[in-house]
Parts: structure tokens; C-alpha cells; sequence
């Protein structure tokens, strides 16, 4: 809802305006959908119900991303940003949360599935070329990946 108010808040006109949201599980995708109602937002954010693995790698090659916002089911973190990163804009910025997930991709060997996604999804941004990255220190950690040219690096 931050982001479809912000979207709003720049005096764009409605139809242009889109915000894909992703929730597994129907306990909180119920919960969105009422609060998205309730604050008129409806008619700009999409809510996708399901799995966003799946979503992400069923979409249509023209399909774009001008920005996206990975923050769950962090054990798939490095799907996620392959998928969304093929589908970004030039110019297009990617914000992956909580990537030091606790310190523990510190480790040399992290200790849960979680961190070891997240470490994976550290290291494709780490290779990736054609685009800025900055690691930001705050909470559990921002990676910013704003991408500046066309690669194969993600694939
Ligand atoms: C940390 S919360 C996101 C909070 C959100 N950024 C906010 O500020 O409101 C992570 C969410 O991702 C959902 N989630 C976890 N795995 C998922 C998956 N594979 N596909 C879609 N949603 C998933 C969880 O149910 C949870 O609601």
C-alpha cells in the first residue's frame, strides 16, 4: 500500500499505475485484499495469490518491472531475483530485504535454508554486471540493485 500511495502521490493517472503483489498464504492475502479494498487502492494493486516462484517463472517474456521489492521465502531468494531481474526495466531498481539475515551469511557455512538462499541471491548480484549495487547496513540489511544495461548475467 506504501507504494501504491507513492505511486499516487506523483500525480500520475491511475490507469497508468500497477502494483503486483505476491501471498502464499490465504490467512494473509485475505487480510491485504480487505485493507487494499478499504483504502481504495483495489483498483491499482493486483493481488496474486499463490506461490511466487511459481508466478515469477509463468510469466510472459513482456512482461516489465520498472521496481520490485523481494522480502519472503527467503530460502528461494535466488529464484526470485533471476526471475525478476530478466523481466526489470533499464533504469529499473530491485531492493532485496534482509540480506545479512541475522549475520548468519556471514558464516562460512550458514546454518539454515534461509540464509543459504539469501547468500546465494548476495552472490548472483555479487557476478552480475550492466548495473549499480549497494549493500545497505540497516536492520537485517537492503541490497539495492539498480540495473543500467541489458546482460546475461543473471541466467
Ligand atoms: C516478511 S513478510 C512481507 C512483509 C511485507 N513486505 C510488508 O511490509 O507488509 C513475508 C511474506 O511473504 C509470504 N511468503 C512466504 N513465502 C512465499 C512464497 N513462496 N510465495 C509468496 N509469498 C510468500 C509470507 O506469507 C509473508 O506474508
Amino acid at each position: 500500500m506504501f507504494f501504491a500511495r507513492e505511486l499516487l502521490s506523483r500525480g500520475d493517472s491511475v490507469s497508468s499505475l500497477h502494483v503486483t503483489t505476491i501471498e502464499k498464504y490465504h490467512r494473509f492475502s485475505d487480510i491485504a485484499e480487505v485493507n487494499f479494498r478499504s483504502n481504495r487502492l483495489d483498483n491499482i494493486i493486483e493481488l496474486v495469490r499463490g506461490d511466487a516462484g511459481y508466478y515469477l517463472s509463468s510469466l510472459d517474456a513482456t512482461v516489465k518491472f520498472d521496481f520490485v521489492y523481494i522480502d519472503g521465502g527467503k530460502e528461494n531468494y535466488a529464484e526470485y531475483f533471476r526471475s525478476v531481474y530478466s523481466h526489470l526495466t533499464i533504469g529499473g531498481l530491485i531492493i532485496v530485504d534482509d540480506v545479512f539475515f541475522h549475520g548468519d551469511v556471514l558464516n562460512s557455512t550458514p546454518s539454515s535454508p534461509k540464509s543459504s538462499g539469501v547468500l546465494e541471491c548476495l552472490s548472483i548480484s555479487d557476478s552480475l554486471e550492466g548495473c549499480y549495487k549497494c549493500l545497505i547496513p540497516i536492520c537485517n540489511g537492503m541490497l539495492l540493485v539498480l540495473k543500467l544495461r541489458e546482460t546475461d548475467a543473471a541466467s
